[in-house]
């Protein structure tokens, strides 16, 4: 039996198999365990269960000398050291294709709120501002037969043009085939955001970006905070130079209360809920177990990222 550390509470049965097998810790609060307390639980584990809000870097790594397996509940892995664990041999795995669609979902709800104004109009009816049926209130873009520019053409940002097909949307998009980032934001009504965050994407939305983007353009973010430089968004917004935006994911996260950006027209902000289907975290669950019982059996890991070394 290995050790294992588990960082939040997931209320799945998927856990049970691990359990099962293996001695299982489970970090018990809400709040992700401080770092410290995540080396100091690590520290004899074999294997981790880890979220995307867990800093996996070299340095914990290098700190856990029994560790054999991490699995990232997630099929973002920009919270974990690749290079580090591959130095070390051990298996890196994440949860792909399982979230696909209710982070399309999402991605295409935000679009369809910010198009049409839903945080606005919500609020008016609850804040006594329905007064009547008025020709020039609320008015919104239209999304039938606009065009939507997918940044990262991967499993999410396809599934976001299926949806978009039913729209008759024309669809553009980066990658192999597509547009170069540049002409997509000059040319796009809706801007979709789908690529990883790695240091060639952070801060690929900047004040250059949001200038080429049109006025009329919303944008949208669903993949990683700091893939958006929030200051310049906040800038872009508060001049118009673009017209709103729809952010699942900030930096940081969480976004305090009190962050300047949240004082800009024309956002909406939710809390990194991309995959918060029932089904879709279940699924989640049952991969991350999968790849830890692997990673520990020796076995190759159902979903692996990083190059084997
Ligand atoms: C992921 O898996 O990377 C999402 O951001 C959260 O489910």
């Amino acid at each position: 039996m290995a050790r294992c550390f588990v960082t939040r509470r997931l209320p799945f049965r998927a856990l049970d198999r691990l359990r099962a097998a293996h001695h299982v810790e489970v970090w018990p609060e809400r709040l992700p365990p401080p770092y410290e307390e995540l080396v100091a639980r690590a520290a004899d584990a074999e294997g981790l269960l880890t979220l995307l809000t867990d800093k996996v870097d070299a340095a914990l790594i290098d700190r856990c000398p029994h560790l054999r397996a991490i699995s990232n509940y997630a099929v973002g892995y920009d919270n974990v050291d690749l290079d580090a664990a591959a130095a070390r041999g051990i298996p890196v795995g994440n949860t792909p294709d399982v979230l696909t669609d209710a982070t399309a979902d999402l991605a295409f709800a935000l679009l369809l709120a910010a198009a049409r104004k839903l945080p606005e109009s919500v609020a008016a009816v609850r804040d006594g501002d329905w007064l009547t049926w008025e020709p020039a209130q609320y008015l919104g873009a239209a999304v039938f037969g606009a065009t939507l520019g997918i940044v990262g053409f991967g499993r999410i940002g396809q599934a976001v043009a299926r949806r978009a097909s039913g729209f008759e949307m024309t669809v553009l998009h980066t990658g192999s085939g597509g547009d170069s980032v540049e002409a997509l934001l000059e040319r796009s009504d809706f801007v979709s955001l789908h690529c990883p965050l790695t240091p060639e994407t952070y801060h690929l939305i900047d004040d250059a970006a949001l200038s080429r983007m049109k006025r009329s353009a919303i944008l949208i973010n669903t993949a990683r905070g700091p893939i958006v430089d929030h200051d310049a968004l906040r800038r872009g917004l508060t001049a118009g130079e673009i017209a709103a935006a729809a952010l699942d994911v900030t930096d940081p996260e969480p976004l305090p209360a009190d962050d300047p950006l949240l004082a800009a027209p024309n956002l909406i902000v939710v809390p990194h809920i991309g995959s918060a289907t029932r089904a879709a975290r279940e699924r989640m669950a049952d991969l991350a177990v999968d790849n830890l019982l692997a990673g520990l059996d020796g076995q190759p890991m159902p979903h692996r990222v990083g190059a084997a070394r």
